[in-house]
């Protein structure tokens, strides 16, 4: 039977580090605030002036995931590209991430699904293996927050949360027996939350797109957040869609040998460790070193987990698990 195994992961993160200190300077926050809601010490966004889009920090985290997988660019058959902040409006990162890796005609499809966008992308990608779609795929998330965040004290709330990079992960299909790679896969939405987190503009349903009294007045074209209600639910939902991940895999918390939760905010985290009764040591968290960087959170965080040999022994069977904007949410369990 099939199964779907990462071959190669990688993550690319840029060359600006912004601390909280660093904050301070530009908005009306403290050191001491941002850490204890948030657990954020300090985040890196693109320098300055310069263009980097979601697809350039995509292509070097791609490029060095691809050179563990010891694949060229020809022998990938599909690209998944999970954003929220694409290089422009259209055509979507995937697009021009391909085109940045000299192909010309592989397929390259985009996934909108915010903080769960990685788990929707490799639950997509496994579809895609076990039908005969697609062989070797790779997954990016990656973000540029930085560019679209209100850096006044208006956008605190929000903008001392986010930070830029992305993070790659190559998968192949593999035909054996044994019970590895993807194990199971749970995917949620619930678009009657969208406005507790959302971009609003530029809005397609809006006569001019991008109104220019709304940028001058309304900043509508910042993130708005509804924080508390995000927090409730993402303390929530993750306790849920572990539990329905778990029983789907007729699996155990006990059978998990480290969870991988989207990295938001620690106290979220932290919430729901000490909800699943989670071992500290079962859970990886990396969100003080780089904020939240939303697709790419989980993927810079298997990278991390693997290159410091916390997990990648085979037989080590990981969770991952994500609530964000949309609402969306999902787990997976995946075994190497
Ligand atoms: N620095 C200093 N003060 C700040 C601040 C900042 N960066 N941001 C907000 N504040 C202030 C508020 O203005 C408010 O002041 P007031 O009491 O005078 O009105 C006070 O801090 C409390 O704000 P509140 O929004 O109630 O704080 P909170 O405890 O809910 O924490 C978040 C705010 C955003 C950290 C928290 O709600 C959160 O993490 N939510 C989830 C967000 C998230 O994970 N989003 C991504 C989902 S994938």
């Amino acid at each position: 039977m099939k199964k779907t195994i990462i071959k190669g992961t990688g993550k690319a993160i840029p060359s600006q580090l912004v601390t909280n200190e660093d904050l301070t300077e530009i908005m009306d926050t403290t050191d001491e605030w941002i850490q204890k809601r948030t657990g954020i010490k300090q985040r890196y966004w693109i320098p300055k002036g310069e263009e980097i889009g979601a697809s350039d920090l995509g292509l070097e985290a791609s490029l060095k995931a691809m050179k563990e997988a010891k694949w060229e660019p020809k022998d990938i058959d599909f690209i998944i590209f999970a954003t929220l902040s694409p290089d422009i409006f259209f055509p979507g990162s995937g697009c021009l991430l391909q085109h940045k890796l000299g192909l010309t005609s592989t397929p390259a499809l985009d996934i909108r699904q915010q903080c769960t966008g990685f788990l929707y992308s490799l639950a997509t990608a496994d579809s895609y293996i076990k039908s005969g779609l697609a062989k070797k795929i790779l997954i990016v998330g990656a973000e540029v927050h930085s560019t679209g965040l209100d850096k006044t004290t208006k956008g605190r709330d929000i903008t001392v949360l986010f930070g830029d990079g992305a993070g790659a992960v190559c998968v192949e299909g593999v035909e054996t027996n044994e019970d590895i790679g993807v194990i199971t896969s749970v995917l949620h939405a619930d678009g009657s939350g969208a406005d507790a987190l959302m971009v609003e503009l530029p809005a397609s349903r809006l006569p001019q797109r991008l109104p220019l009294d709304m940028l001058k007045n309304d900043a509508r074209h910042f993130p708005s957040m509804n924080g508390q209600k995000v927090f409730k639910m993402a303390v929530k939902k993750l306790p849920q869609v572990t539990k329905e991940t778990l029983k789907k895999a007729g699996l155990t918390l006990d059978d998990i040998d480290m969870i991988f939760p989207h990295q938001a905010n620690l106290r979220i985290n932290e919430f729901y460790r000490e909800i699943m009764k989670i071992d500290k040591n079962k859970i990886f968290n990396n969100i003080q070193k780089y904020g939240n960087t939303t697709a790419a959170s989980i993927p810079i965080a298997l990278n991390e987990a693997l290159k410091q040999n916390l997990v990648g022994k085979k037989g080590d069977t990981v969770l991952f698990v994500a609530f964000g904007a949309g609402l969306t949410w999902g787990g997976i369990i995946y075994r190497f």
